[in-house]
C-alpha cells in the first residue's frame, strides 16, 4: 500500500498517512475519542467547513472558543485566531493545522513598532483590530472585531484619541462613522487589498441589481461603491434576508461555500482582483488542508503555547471586548 508523508509547519508529524483513508471519517472518529471541537473560519477550504462543529467570523469564533467544554481545540484558521482561542482556554489543548498560517495584518504590525508608536500618544486609547499577535494584544486597551469595532469604538469617551492598529480601511470605516479623533496605523490585508474597482463597477453594469457585499478591510474606493459592509457573519446573513438574488461579494471567495448552502437559488459572485491571479484567496487560511485537519486531531499538533505572563496580559483587552460585543 502507498503511503506519503506531509510536511507540516511546527513540529511536524513523523508518521505517515494512509491515502485510503476516509479523511472525514476519521476525523468524526478522532473528535470523539479526544473530546474535540473543530472551529473553522469561512475561509477555509470547504472541506474542512464541512467537518467544522462550528463555522463563523472572527467574534464567533472567540466566543465559541470561550465557551467550548470540549478538552481539545482545533483551530482551522490562522495563527492570531488559535492564540485567542489559547488565551481563553489555557488549560485546554490547542491545535492548529498549519502553525505557519499566518496574516499580513498581524505580521505587519510587530510588537515594538506598535510600543513605540504608542509611546508618542501617551494619552490616547489603543484599540487594536483581533488580527494582531499577542504581543500587541497585550499592549492594547481593547480588542475589537469587524463585527463588533464601531460598537465598541463608540463606548470609549469621546475626548479621547484613539489609536487604531492594524488595519487602516477598518480603521478608516469606523472614523467615518463615528467622527471621532483617530490615529490609524498603516496596515492593510493582501487579500482586501487586491479588489479591482474597475472589474466591480464592470461587473455591476454588465448585470444591474446585483449588490455588492463589502468587509471593511478593503479599500475606501471599493467600500464606497458597496451597498453593505460587514464581517464575514455579516454579508452571509444580509445576503441570506436579502430580497434581491444577485451579490457580488468583496471578500475571502471560502465565504461562498455557505452563501451558497444558505440561498442556493441566489447567485454570488467573488469580486475579482485587479491582477488576472487568485490572489483574493488567502494564502494563511489556504495553509490549512483536510489532511492536516486530520493530522492535528491525530498527533495533537501543533499546539499553542503560550508563555504565562503574555497570555495574562493579552486576555485583558479580549476579555473587555467579550464583554462590550
Ligand atoms: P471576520 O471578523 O469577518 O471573520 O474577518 C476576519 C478576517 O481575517 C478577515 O480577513
Ligand atoms: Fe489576514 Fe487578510 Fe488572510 Fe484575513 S484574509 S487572515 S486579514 S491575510
Amino acid at each position: 500500500m502507498m503511503t506519503r508523508s506531509l510536511p507540516i509547519a511546527g513540529r511536524a508529524s513523523a508518521l505517515p498517512v494512509d491515502p485510503a483513508l476516509d479523511l472525514e471519517d476519521e476525523i468524526v472518529r478522532l473528535k470523539k475519542e479526544r473530546n474535540a471541537v473543530v472551529l473553522a473560519h469561512y475561509y477555509q477550504d470547504s472541506e474542512i467547513q464541512d467537518v467544522a462543529d462550528f463555522i463563523g467570523d472572527s467574534l464567533q469564533l472567540s466566543q465559541a472558543a470561550a465557551k467550548t467544554k470540549a478538552d481539545v481545540i482545533c483551530f482551522a484558521g490562522v495563527h492570531f485566531m488559535a492564540e485567542t482561542a489559547k488565551i481563553l482556554n489555557p488549560d485546554r489543548i490547542v491545535v492548529i493545522p498549519d502553525l505557519e498560517a499566518g496574516c499580513s495584518l498581524a505580521s505587519g504590525a510587530p510588537a515594538d513598532k506598535v510600543a513605540a508608536w504608542k509611546a508618542r500618544y501617551p494619552e490616547a486609547v489603543l484599540v487594536s483590530y483581533i488580527n494582531c499577535s499577542a504581543a500587541v494584544k497585550a499592549l492594547s486597551d481593547y480588542i475589537v472585531t469587524s463585527s463588533n469595532a464601531e460598537k465598541i469604538v463608540a463606548q470609549i469617551p469621546a475626548d479621547k484619541t484613539v489609536l487604531f492598529a492594524p488595519d487602516k480601511n477598518l480603521g478608516g470605516f469606523i472614523n467615518k462613522k463615528l467622527g471621532r479623533k483617530m490615529v490609524l496605523w498603516q496596515g492593510t490585508c493582501i487579500v482586501h487589498d487586491t479588489f479591482s474597482e474597475r472589474k466591480i463597477e464592470g461587473l455591476k453594469l454588465r448585470y444591474p441589481g446585483t449588490l455588492l457585499l463589502a468587509h471593511p478591510e478593503c479599500e475606501d474606493v471599493v467600500l464606497r461603491m458597496a451597498d453593505y459592509v460587514g464581517s464575514t457573519t455579516g454579508i452571509l446573513n444580509y445576503a441570506i434576508k436579502s430580497d434581491k438574488t444577485e451579490f457580488l461579494v468583496a471578500t475571502e471567495p471560502g465565504i461562498l461555500h455557505q452563501m451558497t448552502k444558505a440561498a442556493p437559488a441566489k447567485t454570488f459572485i467573488a469580486a475579482p482582483p485587479e491582477a488576472n491571479c487568485a490572489c483574493n484567496e488567502c494564502p494563511h487560511m489556504k495553509k490549512n488542508t483536510l489532511e492536516k485537519v486530520y493530522l492535528s486531531l491525530r498527533d495533537l499538533e501543533p499546539r499553542l503555547e503560550m508563555d504565562e505572563a503574555l497570555r495574562n496580559a493579552a486576555r485583558v483587552p479580549i476579555d473587555r471586548m467579550l464583554a462590550l460585543s
